[in-house]
């Protein structure tokens, strides 16, 4: 699939996103081992959380959807999984792939965990290591995918100091630690979402922190709950960002997740002189929400804080955007990890803005990004969700119509992303629809 953007005066307004997905994903996999009834509401129906409903229903769960977002879990108990009878394929989900690692280390059967092309690129030793040490069997491709994981062990918890700042590795722990005899601990080298320990504490598990520690002891049952997800910051960020950079816009998206360990692209983006406020701040479950409104704003380039890093990991292919049109230039640095993301996005970026006429100078781990102009023409989105969806957001302002390639994994994450840009006047079609 491709989308076609011709340049366009946005009309703003009111948006919504659909649910987040790091919460959809955590909803599904401890709905499905908690005791009881889990009712999750604002799911993200995206190709990554139905893999993850799949892969739960091949073991035996029962989830039951109606209507678009509410989806009702039967939940087995924390020993109720049943062995699947065939490889769990976990499509293009990293998320799913390391925060299942964790789950199935320490159940009673074998499994297989497999994915698209892009998963099978995706490290997979900063999930196998730690599990390794904590007694689980796992056998890997030289640390990539496809994982298959020997039952039987009893894991036993361990204090791990993550050499990655990485809330999938830090949820996948969380998770073998329910598993686990004693206490397992794991330290932050940066803090990372924490929706783990939040849903966790809302189905009556108790997680300690101390520090950049965040500990659990073993034996643990999660208790079902209602479940209710926000919107996703990070797929209202591409919204937020095609107000701000068009001219006479203002636009409130209602309903967003802003937990304060994935806000920092509105931090970022108010560093570059964006008009974003958060209006009616609230607790969903127990997650921070917020509407958000943003208004046109000129953008000036600045050196991103390295420490503000993990709290917008998603977002730096969209601030890549932001930068091209930043007056001055954007240093990125300390970002690294976006190498091994659904694509390498630093280089995608590069590439993608490089062939929109931006110049950007790449080092191993940042980018400088000079402000300039976007032409129009072809851009590769290298079958990443957000590269695809950055590019679209340069289009509605760029010089002439830009076309962008390989779009298909935008339905991992935010099904319906042609429908909110055109309710928020963006011109753009699909050679779908
Ligand atoms: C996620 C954590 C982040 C993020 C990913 C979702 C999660 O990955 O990039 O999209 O749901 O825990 P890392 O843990 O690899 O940083």
């Amino acid at each position: 699939m491709l989308y076609q953007v011709i340049p366009s005066a946005l009309t703003g307004g009111d948006a919504s996103v659909p649910g987040d997905k790091s919460i959809s994903h955590r909803a599904l996999m401890l709905g499905a081992i908690a005791d009881g009834e889990t009712r999750i509401s604002g799911f993200l129906a995206g190709d990554d959380c139905l893999a993850t409903m799949r892969a739960l229903r091949g073991m035996g769960v029962a989830c039951e959807r109606s209507g678009d977002s509410d989806v009702l879990i039967e939940g087995v108990g924390l020993h109720g999984l049943a062995a699947p009878t065939v490889a769990l394929d976990l499509g293009n989900s990293g998320t799913a792939m390391r925060l299942f690692a964790g789950l199935l280390g320490g159940q009673p059967f074998n499994s297989t965990l497999t994915g698209d092309a892009s998963l099978a690129a995706r490290p997979m030793a900063r999930v196998i290591t730690p599990l390794l040490q904590m007694g689980a069997r796992i056998e890997s491709r030289d640390g990539l995918p496809p994982l298959t994981i020997h039952g039987g062990s009893q894991l036993r918890g361990i204090r791990y100091p993550m050499p990655v700042a990485s809330a999938q590795v830090k949820s996948a722990l969380l998770l073998a630690g329910l598993y686990a005899e004693g206490e397992t601990a794991i330290v932050e080298p940066a803090v990372t979402r924490d929706h783990t320990e939040r849903m966790l504490d809302l189905m009556g598990v108790a997680t300690a922190r101390s520090g950049s520690s965040i500990s659990l002891s073993g034996g643990q049952q999660p208790l079902a709950t209602a479940v209710p997800v926000p919107g996703d910051l990070s797929s209202a960020a591409f919204l937020l960002l095609a107000a701000a950079i068009a001219p006479d816009c203002e636009l409130t998206v209602r309903n967003v997740g802003v937990n304060p360990t994935r806000t920092g692209v509105i931090d970022i983006l108010r560093q570059m002189g964006a008009d974003i406020t958060l209006e009616s701040e609230r607790l969903l479950g127990r997650e921070p929400t917020a509407d958000i409104r943003v208004r046109s704003s000129a953008l000036h380039g600045i050196d991103v804080d390295p420490a503000l890093v993990s709290l917008a990991i998603d977002e730096f292919p969209l601030l890549f955007i932001a930068a091209a049109l930043a007056h001055g230039q954007t240093r990125f640095s300390g970002i690294g990890e976006l190498r091994v993301k659904e694509s390498d996005r630093i280089a995608a970026m590069a590439s993608g803005l490089r062939s929109l006429g931006i110049r950007v100078d790449e080092s191993p781990d940042g980018a400088v990004v000079h402000q300039g102009t976007f032409g129009g023409g072809e851009v590769a989105s290298r079958g990443d969700h957000r590269i695809a969806m950055s590019f679209a957001v340069a289009a509605t302002i760029a010089k002439s119509a830009i076309t962008v390639l390989d779009t298909d994994n935008v339905n991992t994450s935010f099904p319906g992303f042609l429908d909110c840009m055109r309710g928020i006047g963006v011109n753009i079609s699909s050679n779908e629809s």
